[in-house]
């Protein structure tokens, strides 16, 4: 790939928001800090405190805002990134909303690998915010593109001298950005919750809890909710259709004793836990809160009485309009939506 001589105006916008002390992000200062959001409706008759902690409420409604920006900040910080180094990386989703506004915020250079599962609306925000999209077609054979993804960020990666990869399945960069997540839901409790439930990935959100957590003298117990179809877990790859919960690859992060259950929830099911949330609670989430709400349920009856429970809401529902939250794409889907389990 041609290398692009950066405009003197891009090497100033890196420069002047590096070194500006007073406000050093600008509006990445509004990622984080999001709301804990005592649930009284869903499941109200368990005699549990159950708190939601919002992540939608990032400025790009996902929690891998926090990965995305500690993953660049840093590289920053250690020279990694220049104002000349072109990002590229593999994600169809949430990630890339996140890159992307880091990286037309510091006017860098951004290519994101994706397939054809990408979600239009999500190709036209990344696209807004100035980012490159490369398509690969070769599906994997595991349930989706990863491989011919990750491929395709190798050859890019070598074309492009002065290049930088997240790599959010390596990166640890990503697993600490959540010592922050942590500390946040600790500070608004006023303690260490009992039970976390998060749905998991590439499972830095989850190995960073686990890290932060021992850090402080604290054992919360993680619940791990993941897809029917995930690898994560050990399981067989299969097709899941609902968009950032569940890997075709396992988890460099995964400490496996860091769990203290795993929770598998069907594509079907993330749904049905998407409805509820939105009736009893008016929460409009992704499909990993559906599942969080589903696993939520499964658990109940081994949760004592008493406990503090936190799950853990990665995601905004909005860009699921046509998908999650559209009946028609429901029944064409998983059949007629009223006989959903
Ligand atoms: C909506 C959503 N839920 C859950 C996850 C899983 O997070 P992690 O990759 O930290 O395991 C992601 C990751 O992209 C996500 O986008």
């Amino acid at each position: 790939m041609e290398k692009e001589s950066p405009k003197n105006s891009v090497l100033s916008k890196f420069n002047s928001s590096v070194t500006d002390k007073k406000t050093p992000f600008g509006i990445l200062d509004c990622i984080g800090n999001t709301p804990l959001v005592l649930l009284k409706r869903l499941f109200s008759s368990a005699s549990i405190q159950l708190y939601g902690k919002m992540e939608m409420f990032n400025p790009g409604g996902s929690i891998k805002d926090r990965t995305a920006f500690n993953i660049i900040t840093k590289a920053i910080e250690s020279g990694e990134i220049n104002g000349y180094t072109t990002i590229i990386e593999s994600t169809s989703g949430n990630m890339g909303i996140g890159l992307a506004r880091i990286c037309h915020y510091y006017g860098l250079r951004l290519i994101l690998v994706t397939d054809p599962h990408i979600n239009p609306l999500t190709e036209k925000i990344l696209k807004t915010f100035q980012a490159e999209i490369v398509k690969v077609h070769q599906n994997d054979g595991m349930g989706g593109y990863l491989k011919s993804r990750l491929e395709k960020v190798e050859e890019l990666l070598s074309l492009e001298s002065n290049s930088f990869c997240p790599d959010q399945y390596h990166n640890f960069n990503s697993p600490l950005a959540h010592v922050e997540t942590y500390r946040e839901i600790c500070e608004s409790l006023g303690k260490a919750p009992d039970y976390i439930f998060i749905a998991t990935s590439t499972c830095g959100t989850l190995r960073g809890f686990a890290e932060a957590a021992a850090e402080r003298n604290e054992f919360p117990k993680l619940i791990a909710v993941d897809a029917e179809g995930s690898v994560v877990f050990g399981r067989e790859p299969n097709v899941r259709i609902i968009p950032g919960m569940g890997a075709s690859r396992p988890s460099d992060f995964l400490i496996r004793n860091q769990v203290a259950d795993v929770i598998h929830i069907s594509d079907r099911a993330c749904i049905e836990g998407c409805q509820m949330l939105l009736d009893l609670e008016s929460i409009l989430a992704g499909g990993s809160s559906g599942a969080i709400v589903m696993a939520l349920e499964k658990m109940l009856p081994n949760i004592p009485a008493n406990s503090t429970v936190v799950a853990l809401f990665p995601d905004s529902g909005e860009r699921y309009m046509d998908t999650i939250f559209s009946d028609s794409w429901v029944e064409e889907k998983f059949g007629v939506v009223n006989e959903m389990v």
